[in-house]
């Protein structure tokens, strides 16, 4: 039998949507569990039209059944990523109509999705990624010199988990070192832009327009840079992801520019604070429990599964939404052609019908068929990249430092979509 459609209450459809409430964790995992038990299909409302309204999926089996059903569940008619109605609105006006800021892998749908994911799918295969492996254990020892020269207490964050990610992305796109810190400043003004830390504004309290102007502007930024790259990438191709991008065809064209520096940045960005947060995700788990260190660092075949579960429990990427193509059913409940969804991955991660006491960090749990990467179509293409280059920057830390513990409370950012720590002071001793 169909349900009836149910809004939530106006304090739990402010929560949802409230960036703060990403930075808080527990109580909005409290949320999203008297949601999946009463309401796992929720119709959130923002007041004053906030923002169009939109399903909350908050059951795991849900949100793996849309994101596996990418005909009835598109990606391109409405923002792919939560957003208040103003900042639409700017987008909108930016580029000329599209609701997206930027075209990019996410926001395309079939058959056009396929032509333009199969360009740089190879790169990111592990038969490829074995190929850099040593160049990325090069680059987690630079970043663990660094942190063992800070002395005994340091920011992870700040010295490793932030670092270290962008560097390898950077590397395999094609990006000279020195522009590393731009890039830096761009993807987190782009992904934390809700964040006062993060976003380099200066300002404790932003509009939706001021953030929506910084965006807009990282974006522009990232535009104008990668404009230069293409140049040099297509006078002097090499061996790496902005030369094949630079020199791609689809169906016997070159990329437009909007396709391109959409392809440049969705690597770009999604590359590096997503397994930033994983990474400092597990680093927490780790440091909190002294004992399992010296497990893991006595037996590394405990390592995958540490890093599958930091991967689960963190969820970097909380949320992307979806918009029906016809009417249909999700969880019993009717959902009409054009209504906009989001997939929350931080709520289906923690569905405690498919994991076990799932706010535990569990390095054993199996299995531990998570949905942080997604999974359909735009399951993540960076998947295996992220895998490998957390096992093998744990590999490092866990052969050079004996014990670890932390030295200060963690912080986690304000954003709806990616998200994570933000500060991790740790205490360490050299092995
Ligand atoms: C722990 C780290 C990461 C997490 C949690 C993560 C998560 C995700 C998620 C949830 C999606 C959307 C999946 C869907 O709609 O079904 C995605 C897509 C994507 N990710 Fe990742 N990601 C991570 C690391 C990376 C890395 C290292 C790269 C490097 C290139 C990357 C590149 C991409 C790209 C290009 C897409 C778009 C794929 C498409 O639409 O076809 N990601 N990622």
């Amino acid at each position: 039998m169909m349900e009836t459609r149910t809004a939530v209450d106006p304090a739990t459809a402010r929560a949802v949507i409230d960036p703060q409430s990403y930075a808080d964790w527990d109580p909005l995992l409290d949320i999203f569990d008297r949601l999946r038990k009463e309401n796992p299909v929720a119709w959130v409302e923002g007041p004053d039209d906030l923002h169009s309204p939109f399903w909350l999926v908050t059951r795991y089996d849900d949100a793996m059944r849309i994101s596996k059903d990418n005909a009835t569940f598109l990606n391109n008619p409405q923002t792919v990523v939560f957003s208040l109605t103003e900042g639409i609105e700017f987008a909108e006006n930016l580029t000329g109509g599209s609701p997206h800021m930027v075209a990019s892998l996410v926001t395309f749908d079939a058959p056009i999705h396929m032509k333009y994911r199969r360009l740089t799918q190879e790169w990111f295969m592990p038969k490829n990624l074995r190929g850099i492996e040593d160049e990325i254990r090069g680059i987690a020892s630079e970043t663990v010199d660094r942190l063992l020269a800070a002395g005994e207490e340091a920011d992870f964050c700040k010295l490793v988990s932030q670092p270290y990610p962008l560097h390898v992305v950077m590397q395999i796109l094609g990006v000279p070192e020195e522009d590393e810190p731009r890039m830096l400043m761009l993807t987190q003004q782009m992904f934390g832009g809700q964040d006062e830390d993060l976003n380099q504004s200066g300002m404790k309290e932003l509009t939706t327009e001021q953030i929506t102007q910084l965006v807009a502007g990282a974006v522009k930024d990232f535009e104008a840079y990668f404009a230069g790259l293409t140049a040099e990438k297509r006078a002097h191709p090499t061996d790496d992801v902005a030369s094949t991008i630079a020199n791609a065809t689809v169906d016997g064209e070159p990329l437009n520019d909007r396709d391109m520096m959409g392809y440049y940045i969705i690597v770009a960005a999604a590359g590096h604070d997503t397994t930033s947060a994983s990474t400092a995700g597990a680093m927490l788990a780790l440091a909190r429990d002294p004992e399992q260190w010296a497990r893991v660092r006595a037996d590394l075949s405990l390592l995958p599964g540490i890093v599958e579960e930091a991967i689960r429990w963190t969820s970097p990427v909380q949320h992307f939404m979806r918009t029906a193509a016809q009417d249909t059913e999700v969880g019993g409940q009717r959902i009409a052609e054009g209504d906009w969804l989001m997939i929350n991955y931080v709520a289906a991660n923690h569905d405690p019908a498919q994991f076990d006491n799932p706010r535990k960090f569990d390095a054993a749990r199996s299995p531990n068929r998570h949905l942080a990467f997604g999974a359909g179509a735009h399951q993540c293409l960076g998947l295996h990249l992220a895998r490998l280059e957390m096992r093998i920057l744990f590999e490092t830390l866990l052969d050079r430092i004996e014990t670890v513990e932390l030295a200060g409370e963690p912080r986690r950012a304000k954003s709806t979509f990616v998200g994570g720590l933000k500060t991790l002071p740790l205490r360490f001793a050299a092995a």
